[in-house]
């Protein structure tokens, strides 16, 4: 059966799937022309983005930037496992490969708040917050990079879900359960670089989490207040 394992801790469950659930907000919104709310959720969107940069420092190990970003000798060594036929080794957390592509999510996502909040609509009526500090030009170059780079989204994005069922129906490894539950199980082999030498520190307390939630928020609030 192999042990349970904690992966996937409460914050960056919630960061994930309320993340996923603000971007669907934020395509019908703009696409329904109601830019009211689409700020608001767009100022969501900075939230969540900020508050996974601080936990990315600050969270639980598996969160860590520094524990899943690896070098290319690391990320070869895994896309090798990937094209072998057979399971891959155990993993608690992000793969090699998996941990750039984070980055590569969270960057295009940060891309899309940063033009938004530059950005003007079509007919002047609606602007971002920070629009009135540049010029014409500077906003409807910030709107035609709020579009297109929301088409790099949708394709980085649909990249990100084919992985995660290549993983499950492929190599016979759901990722989905602990991105859920938080939990995973995992059979360690002796030889296993995850193995029992690699236990982690776990998850830290929420209260560190509600902290920098709070932090990430009132970030936001104050940019929205002061811009
Ligand atoms: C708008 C759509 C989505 C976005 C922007 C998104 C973004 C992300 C991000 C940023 C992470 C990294 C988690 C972290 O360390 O902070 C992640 C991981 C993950 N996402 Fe998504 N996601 C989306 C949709 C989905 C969907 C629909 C599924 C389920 C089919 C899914 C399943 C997963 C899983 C399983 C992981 C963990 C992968 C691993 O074990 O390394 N995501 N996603
Ligand atoms: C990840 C976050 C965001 C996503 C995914 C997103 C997505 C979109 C999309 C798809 C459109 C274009 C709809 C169309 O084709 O007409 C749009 C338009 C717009 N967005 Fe966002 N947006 C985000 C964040 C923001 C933020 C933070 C702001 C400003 C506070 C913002 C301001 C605008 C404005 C002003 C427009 C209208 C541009 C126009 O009329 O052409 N967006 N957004």
């Amino acid at each position: 059966m192999g042990e349970r394992i904690p992966i996937w801790d409460l914050p960056i469950r919630l960061f994930h799937w309320l993340l996923v659930a603000d971007l669907a907000g934020l395509w019908w919104t703009a696409t329904h022309d109601d830019l009211a709310l689409h700020f608001k959720l767009g100022y969501a969107a900075l939230a969540l983005l900020l508050f996974r940069l601080l936990w990315g420092v600050m969270g639980s190990d598996q969160a860590r930037f520094a524990r899943f970003l690896k070098g290319p000798a690391a990320v070869l060594s895994h896309v090798r496992h990937v094209a072998s036929p057979g399971p891959l080794p155990p993993q608690r957390g992000h793969n090699a490969l998996g941990g750039w592509a984070v980055v590569v999510l969270l960057l295009v996502l940060l891309a899309q708040v940063g033009t938004g909040l530059f950005a003007v609509d079509d007919d002047g009526m609606e602007e971002g917050p920070l629009a009135h500090r540049v010029g014409a030009s500077a906003t409807k170059l910030a709107r035609r990079l709020h579009h297109a780079n929301f088409s790099l989204i949708q394709i980085v994005v649909a990249v990100h879900v084919a992985a995660v069922l290549f993983y499950l129906l492929v190599k016979r490894e759901n990722l989905v359960r602990p991105m859920v539950t938080g939990w995973k199980r995992l059979t360690f082999l002796p030889g296993d670089g995850a193995g029992e030498s690699d236990v982690g520190h776990g998850w830290v307390p929420l209260w560190r989490a509600g902290l920098l939630a709070a932090v990430a928020a009132g970030l936001v609030a104050g940019l929205v207040v002061f811009a």
